[in-house]
C-alpha cells in the first residue's frame, strides 16, 4: 500500500485507469478502524497488540518480499516447488478452459506458474486478482499484462468478502487461489468462515486451491520466523516505526526485540515485540503514556500451522471436499484442491 493510501487519504479511483485487457473494480472497504484507532486501542489492552494487517504498508510489503527469499523461510520455496511440479495437473483437474481468481495476489510470482500452465491449454485467459491494496494490484497487473499478451485482467480492489459478491460472470470453471499460507493469518474459526464464504459463491464446476504450512518439527518453524539476518525482525519492528512516523509515537526501536515463538499446543507462531527494559512510551494525542515492564510484549501476528487431518476437517465444516492434494518431498507444505460439497 502506498504511503498516501495508508495515511487514509481517499483512494482516488482515477489512480486506476482501465486500459485494453485491464479492467478495475474498486469497492471501498467497509469502515475498518484506521491505524491510529486500531493501534491506540490495541496498545491499551491488558495484552497489548497491533492488528497484523498494519504490518503490510509499502515498507512492510517490501520486507515481506525479502523474507520470502530467505532460506529459513521455507514456505515460499516449498510452495513454489510443488507448483513447478504440479501446475499442469492442478489446472487439468479444473478443466480444459478455466479462469483464475486469486485472493491477496501480492506480487503474483507463484501464480505465474499456474497462469502459464493454463495458457498451455487455452489461447486466452482471464485472471481476477483481488487485493485490498490498490498499489499492489496495479503494479502486478501491469507487469502481468506486459509478460502475457493472452491475459485479460479484472483487478478487484476490495476486501475479500466484498470481492466475492462482484466476480465477473463467466461460463467457464473458476480456479480460486489462496496461496502462501495466508490462511494461517486467520484465527482458525475465521479461516473456516472465510472458506465457507468462498464455498457459498462457488458453482459445482469451480475449484479452490489453498496453500497451508504443515505442522512439523518446531525448530524448523521457529527458524523460519527468526532468521539470523534479522529481516523478520525488521519486518516486525516496522510496526513501531510506523507508529512513530505516522502517529507521532516515541518508541525507542532499540528498546524492543523481535520474538516469534512457536507453540506446539496451539500450532501457531506468535510474533511479538518484547520490551528489553522497563520503559514508558508516549504517542501524540494519547492520554498518558504506555508502560512496558521488561519482558512485556506487543502481539503483532499469528501464523497458524495445520495438520492434513485438521485442514480436511475444517474444509468439510466449510462445505468443501478435497479433490486433490500435493506436498513437497519433506511434507512441510501442502496445496489442497477443494470443491463445493
Ligand atoms: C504472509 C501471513 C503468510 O505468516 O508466514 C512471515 C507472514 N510473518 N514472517 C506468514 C510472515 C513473519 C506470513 N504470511
Amino acid at each position: 500500500m502506498s504511503a498516501a493510501l495508508s495515511l487514509g487519504h481517499a483512494a482516488s479511483p482515477r489512480m486506476l485507469e482501465d486500459v485494453p485487457r485491464l479492467r478495475y473494480v474498486v469497492i471501498p472497504p467497509r469502515a475498518q478502524p484506521d491505524f491510529r484507532t486500531a493501534a491506540l486501542e490495541g496498545l491499551a489492552e491488558q495484552q497489548p497488540s497491533i492488528p497484523s494487517r498494519f504490518l503490510y504498508d509499502s515498507v512492510g510489503s517490501a520486507l515481506f518480499e525479502a523474507i520470502t527469499l530467505l532460506h529459513e523461510y521455507y514456505l515460499t520455496r516449498k510452495e513454489r516447488s510443488i507448483l513447478e511440479a504440479q501446475a499442469a495437473n492442478i489446472v487439468a483437474a479444473v478443466g480444459r478452459r478455466i479462469e483464475i481468481v486469486e485472493f491477496g495476489s501480492g506480487s503474483a510470482e507463484k501464480t505465474r506458474l499456474l497462469l502459464g500452465a493454463a495458457l498451455q491449454n487455452q489461447k486466452s485467459l482471464r485472471f481476477v486478482p483481488i487485493d485490498i491494496s490498490q498499489a499492489a494490484l496495479q503494479s502486478s497487473a501491469v507487469s502481468l499484462l506486459n509478460e502475457h499478451p493472452e491475459l485479460d485482467l479484472v483487478a478487484i480492489a476490495a476486501e475479500y468478502r466484498d470481492a466475492l459478491q462482484s466476480l465477473p460472470v463467466t461460463s467457464v470453471p473458476r480456479l480460486f487461489l489462496f496461496l502462501g499460507s495466508n490462511i494461517g493469518n486467520f484465527p482458525r474459526l475465521d479461516a473456516q468462515s472465510f472458506l465457507a464464504g468462498i464455498a457459498d459463491q462457488m458453482r459445482s464446476e469451480d475449484r479452490l486451491l489453498v496453500g497451508i504450512d504443515l505442522i512439523k518439527d518446531p525448530p524448523i518453524i521457529e527458524q523460519a520466523y527468526n532468521d539470523p539476518a534479522g529481516v523478520t525482525a525488521a519486518f516486525n519492528k516496522n510496526l513501531l516505526s510506523r507508529v512513530n512516523r505516522e502517529l507521532g509515537g516515541e518508541f525507542d526501536l532499540t528498546g524492543f526485540s523481535h520474538h516469534a515463538p512457536y507453540c506446539p499446543e496451539s500450532a501457531k507462531v506468535e510474533m511479538r515485540l518484547v520490551a528489553d527494559c522497563n520503559q514508558w512510551v508516549r504517542i501524540e494525542g494519547m492520554k498518558g503514556s504506555l508502560r512496558f515492564k521488561k519482558g512485556d510484549y506487543i502481539h503483532t501476528e499469528d501464523s497458524h500451522k495445520y495438520s492434513l487431518d485438521g485442514f480436511q476437517k475444517m474444509s468439510g465444516d466449510a462445505c468443501l471436499t478435497m479433490e486433490g492434494q500435493w506436498l513437497d518431498e519433506d511434507k512441510w507444505f501442502a496445496l489442497t484442491l477443494l470443491r463445493k460439497i
